[in-house]
């Protein structure tokens, strides 16, 4: 038996437990999963809320300052556990593991294994290794292959909601953003291999799909170079899955082909993150985005052209370096001008290693005024979202419900809206779909009733 184990539960709690705590985006949630899954077939088992686990793993995220500094605090507390319990094991994996790995076993020598982006399949080897022997192990390549995973060991949280990679790394290097050093270029799974996934994932009840990439529709089959319109098509005839989704878009790569298939309706939901990041021509120039904001309203225009009822949401950055108020009022002017169902605000963070970290610091704009920026911005959205959702009252949509929350059922709408429904619990349950009578628009959900 593992020492140190507390909990009285009979044979399970013989089996060593672990937790994966994960900080980043959705990709870095499902490499969290992956990971679990490795380890509980291994015969380890998730430790309980306020448990202590005897395998830690730190998933990490550094797409912000904020992402980055909560690796460093967690190890400082683990440290002191790690001294009272040596046979503690511990691995940090993620974006952070990436690109500070080497250095981080350096400030934290007693960290078992760090292994970046690309090593996610390892895991459980690692970990093997680590309860075996105390020895430190690094693994960091970023591979250039295209990615393969044990699709059929994943823990996932949802027993009717996947997250499916498609597409690993990106190539686009927008002047801000680390991701292409921490994920390296882009590698597309094989079509055959995600429609295995998918097939897999609705013979054991899976129903909602979400097919990522941090620029999923730069999405090519590596064999015949099909886009992600024809992936979306063919996952959409999956018999079983009743939604298919997918994150994130760039705006310069949205083709007709992808805007087609989302016009064909169907699974594939009405729903698009299509980050802008910026309504000002100059800014989007020193971001290195590659379209102008004229262009980015002529992509919205294509795609509600074919889809009118579509729901767009956008992330936006604001205080990026050398940003003048009047370019922060043009971001406001195509926020308005949009009417997006979301928008996803963020203070320019600075990230050792991008372009923009290597620009004169007289360029950065001041906390405080990029603070004000956001509260401007997310005010405006949020007055803006009131309007659009109370204008949603009166109209029937099928909800996917996943949780019961306060008395009410929550879930979604295929265009991805939040919808508490007040006489939902007793009798729907997660994981069903039933139709519901919108009564009420808040700014960040709606509020219905089952329709008859
Ligand atoms: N690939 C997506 C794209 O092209 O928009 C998303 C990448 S990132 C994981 C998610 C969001 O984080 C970005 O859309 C951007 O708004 C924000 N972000 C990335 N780097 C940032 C930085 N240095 N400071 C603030 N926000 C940042
Ligand atoms: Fe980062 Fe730009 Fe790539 Fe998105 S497209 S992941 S923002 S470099
Ligand atoms: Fe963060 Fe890496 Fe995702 S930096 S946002 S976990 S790709």
């Amino acid at each position: 038996m593992d020492p140190g184990m507390k909990s009285p539960n009979g044979s399970a709690a013989e089996l060593p437990t672990y937790r994966v705590e994960t900080w980043g985006c959705q990709m870095n949630v499902l490499d969290g999963q992956r990971m679990a899954g490795q380890l509980e077939a291994r015969g380890m088992r998730r430790a309980g809320d306020g448990e202590e686990a005897r395998i830690l793993l730190l998933n990490t995220c550094m797409v912000r300052e904020k992402a980055e500094s909560k690796v460093y605090s967690a190890l400082g507390v683990i440290a002191r556990r790690k001294q009272e319990d040596p046979e503690l094991v511990v691995g940090v994996t993620g974006c952070v593991a990436q690109v500070s790995g080497e250095e981080m076993l350096e400030r934290a020598p007693w960290v078992d294994f760090v292994a970046g982006t690309g090593h996610v399949e390892e895991i459980g080897d690692l970990v093997d290794r680590a309860r075996r022997e105390r020895r430190q192990a690094l693994a960091l390549e970023l591979p250039e292959e295209d990615p393969v995973y044990q699709f059929r060991e994943i823990a996932r949280d949802s027993a009717f909601q996947a997250y499916v990679t498609v597409i690993e790394g990106c190539d686009q290097f927008c002047t801000f953003c680390v991701v292409p050093f921490t994920r390296g270029r882009e590698r597309c799974r094989a079509t055959d291999e995600i429609l295995s996934e998918l097939a897999h994932l609705a013979a054991t009840g899976y129903t909602e799909v979400t097919l990522l990439g941090q620029t999923v529709n730069a999405y090519r089959d590596p064999e015949t170079g099909s886009g992600l319109g024809e992936l979306l098509r063919r996952a959409a005839r999956v018999p079983g899955l009743r939604r298919v989704r997918f994150l994130t878009s760039h705006p310069r790569l949205v083709d007709d082909d992808l805007t087609a298939a989302i016009a064909d309706g169907g699974p594939i939901a009405p729903y698009f993150h299509l980050p802008a990041q910026s309504g000002a021509d100059r800014v989007l120039g020193r971001m290195k985005r590659r379209y102008t904001a004229a262009e980015y309203l002529r992509t919205i225009e294509g795609i509600r052209r074919a889809v009118p009822d579509i729901a767009i949401s956008s992330d936006f950055i604001v205080g990026f370096p050398g940003e003048t108020e009047g370019e922060f009022q043009a971001t406001l002017d195509l926020v308005r001008e949009v009417r997006f169902s979301n928008v996803f605000g963020f203070r320019y963070s600075r990230r050792a290693g991008t372009a923009a970290a290597r620009w004169a610091s007289d360029a950065e704009i001041p906390d405080e005024v990029a603070r004000e920026r956001l509260a401007r911005l997310l005010d405006l959205q949020t007055a803006l979202q009131r309007e659009t959702n109370e204008g949603l009252v009166g109209r029937e949509f099928e909800v996917l419900v996943e949780a019961e929350e306060k008395g009410k059922s929550r879930g979604r709408t295929p265009c991805n809206r939040i919808v508490h429904v007040e006489d939902g619990p007793g009798r729907v349950g997660p994981g069903e779909y039933v139709r519901v009578r919108i009564e009420r628009g808040l700014p960040n959900s709606l509020i219905g009733k089952l329709a008859e």
